[in-house]
């Protein structure tokens, strides 16, 4: 990786991480890039930085001084954020260096103590709160604005007030590596920004989505700021249009508990032969009235993706098999993680195939029904179901029909309770 100009005096450093579930549980098929930042005025400051292994911090270093620097001419190292993707290089810097100053919330300098054992035998402690400044000299001053919960409790955006760049950390960061030589929104084509777009949209239902409310309160902090480039850790730098990636931000924060798309995701578990008829159906059932439906098989599927899926549904179909457990576990594992999202206000349906397979048809649906509202009820989700029936087998009707209200309950935005009665009938 290179150094790349982001702006007057701002440098981004990068590095990219391949071949690992991020946080140890998320997949990174397109890879993720870990950004930190130089502002040089009289004074260098670095923001963020990148995790500690692999030799990612030695990048760092090199390109450090690819740049013509040197990490002893560091004078403040600002941390956002003390997760250690973006802290876990404090570790090799501080056999490098001592004597920086180490800027961040109060809360991240006794974490900084904890993680990486940094106090004031390595260098001075600057605590900043909401409105503190640092001035650079040469013009360059950063602000700083705690940002808390985003999505740890010790996290703040800088601000530099000149360029008018914000360097907010995780926030409107996305998955997917960055191609090396066009790191920036104005060098991307229109695909390859929907790609980190849809790279954000997964990156924010997994490791956001549960702090939607601390992300609305920080979006109404950074909307006060005059922002022409925004510099995230992760994913590309916005500076032809940042108000697209803090647009987008908006509407997930607010998708995630008031979902507003007409679209549906589809979870089921069981055997292609058994299910795969119903499995169409619906398909067929959402096509017909022309919304899109996100269709994932448990366990299969990653709970990445179907955290993203059902982040951008407001209807949601769950198709269960026939099997001694009313609810499977993986279904129930994925209703779980749901809820632990906080993904609210959806509604739904389910289907339970095998009616008539078991003299007891009528407990097994009693049965799953008590599980699933065990679940809505522990997370306070809010999900409003619609007419949902054990079918026997091979009955796509119903669940043709009732994929069809549904959708067309989320296009109308109004409850058309019982219409599937009066299209197929009581299954
Ligand atoms: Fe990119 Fe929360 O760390």
């Amino acid at each position: 990786m290179k150094y790349s100009n982001v702006t007057d005096g701002i440098f981004r450093l990068s590095a990219h991480i391949h071949d690992l579930l991020f946080e140890g549980m998320w997949p990174l098929p397109h890879g993720m890039s870990m950004n930190s930042y130089i502002v040089q005025g009289k004074e260098i400051a670095i923001i963020d930085g990148v995790c500690g292994w692999d030799g990612v911090p030695e990048t760092l270093f090199r390109q450090f001084e690819e740049r013509g620097l040197s990490v002893q001419d560091i004078r403040y190292v600002v941390l956002n954020h003390m997760e250690p993707d973006h802290t876990g290089w404090l570790v090799p810097l501080k056999q490098i260096t001592r004597g920086f100053e180490l800027v961040a919330t109060p809360k991240a300098l006794r974490l900084a103590k904890s993680f990486f054992g940094l106090d004031e035998s390595f260098c001075t402690l600057h605590p900043v709160k909401s409105g503190d400044r640092i001035d650079l000299g040469k013009g360059k001053v950063l602000r700083f604005e705690e940002i808390p919960n985003v999505h740890w409790p010790e996290t703040m955006a800088t601000y530099e007030e000149s360029s008018r760049t914000l360097f907010p950390c995780d926030a409107f960061g996305s998955f997917g590596a960055i191609r090396e030589e066009a790191p920036f929104d104005d060098q991307l084509s229109e695909s390859e920004l929907a790609f980190f777009e849809e790279e954000a949209v997964r990156y924010f239902a997994n490791i956001v989505a549960a702090f939607s409310g601390p992300v609305k309160k920080a979006l109404e902090k950074i909307d006060s700021l005059d922002i022409r480039v925004l510099a995230p850790g992760h994913g590309i730098v916005w500076r032809k249009n940042p108000g697209r990636i803090v647009e987008l931000y908006r509407r997930l924060a607010e998708w995630s508990t008031d979902p507003t798309e007409p679209e549906i995701t589809l979870l089921w578990a069981g055997t292609e032969p058994s299910m795969g008829p119903l499995v169409k159906a619906a398909i067929d059932g959402a096509r017909e009235e022309g919304v899109q439906i996100h269709v994932h098989k448990v366990p299969e599927t990653h709970i990445s993706y179907i955290l993203s899926s059902v982040l951008r549904s407001s209807g949601v179909i769950m198709g269960i098999p026939y099997s001694s457990d009313p609810l499977p576990s993986p279904l129930a594992h994925a209703l779980d993680d749901l809820g632990r999202k906080r993904m609210t206000g959806r509604k739904f349906f389910w289907f339970l195939q095998g009616k008539g397979l078991e003299p007891e048809g009528e407990q097994r649906s009693e049965a799953l029904v008590e599980e699933i509202d065990r679940i809505l009820e522990k997370y306070q989700m809010r999900w409003e179901a619609l007419e949902s029936a054990h079918i026997p087998r091979h009955t796509e009707e119903f669940v043709y029909q009732q994929t069809r209200a549904l959708a067309m309950e989320l296009l109308a935005g109004g409850a058309i309770k019982g219409h599937v009665q009066e299209l197929v009938g009581a299954p």
